[in-house]
């Protein structure tokens, strides 16, 4: 369903430039979670903000159901609507001062035609419809992170890219979202792609992992053979540095 091919984003002067992604290649399927994993730094976030057009790549392509993608902000409505991102903080992504009726709102506003019942969308993310009426800086950081979840499903998304989503969250917590994100996947059929620098995580909702290091993929496959028998051994410090944290 998305396809990115040979993707390259460079920062800085022309004549010297920074290639912080390096010919990424990537699918992610129909009802599918891809993981997208590697320490800080190796281009996840870029990668990211490429798909949902944040960000300008130098070369290389983007397809979504088959169509390109426009680089930039110049994108079709529908293609807007359709992939949606969730940020790592949702503290400094959700505005502080608004409720979090306005929040979700203003996405319905700007893709009218999503528009539906609140309270619906509320119980959705597992939020009580009394929330509502709440500012985002009342709210935890777990509440804020289904309030952002919300605003993302609020206009009818195939495609979430979660970047970092839930690494500002305590372990427990991580573990509800991680559910949730999970269920939503399932129950409104969307597709996912899951970016962390941690591979514990990423393991917990992957079905296939994609792996990468200083801008390059440098493994990508089902998440079975990329934990049980890595290719790479960057791969295999990734892993051991996740089963250190966990023993
Ligand atoms: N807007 C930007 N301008 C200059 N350099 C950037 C910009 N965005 C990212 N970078 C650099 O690109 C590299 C990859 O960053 P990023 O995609 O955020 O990695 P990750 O999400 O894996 O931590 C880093 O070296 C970062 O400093
Ligand atoms: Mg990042």
């Amino acid at each position: 369903m998305l396809e990115v091919r040979d993707l390259r984003v460079t920062f800085g002067p022309r004549r010297k430039p920074f290639v912080a992604v390096d010919g990424v290649s990537l699918t992610v399927g129909a009802n599918e979670t891809v993981g997208l994993v590697g320490e800080s730094g190796s281009g996840k976030t870029t990668v990211a903000r490429s798909i949902v057009g944040l960000v300008r790549p130098a070369s290389g392509s983007i397809t979504y159901d088959g169509r390109a993608v426009p680089a930039g902000t110049s994108r079709p409505g529908e293609l807007q609507r359709a992939i949606q991102m969730v940020f790592q903080d949702p503290r400094s992504s959700l505005n502080p001062w608004m409720t979090v009726a306005s929040i979700i709102g203003e996405a319905w506003r700007t893709h009218p035609s999503a528009a539906s019942d609140l309270d619906r969308l509320l119980a959705d993310v597992g939020l009580d419809s009394s929330v509502a009426g709440q500012r985002a800086s009342q709210l935890s950081g777990g509440q804020c992170q289904r309030v952002s979840l919300a605003r993302a499903l609020a206009v009818k998304p195939r495609l979430l890219v979660c970047d970092e989503a839930v690494s500002a969250l305590d372990v427990s917590v991580q573990a509800q979202i991680l559910r949730l994100l999970d269920d939503l996947r399932r129950r409104h059929n969307l597709s996912m792609l899951f970016i962390s620098h941690d591979l514990g995580v990423v393991h917990q909702i992957a079905d296939r992992i994609a792996v990468m290091r200083r801008g390059v993929l440098v493994e990508e496959g089902p998440a079975t053979d990329v934990l049980g028998a890595p290719q790479h051994e960057y791969t295999q410090s990734l892993l051991d540095a996740a089963l250190e944290l966990n023993s």
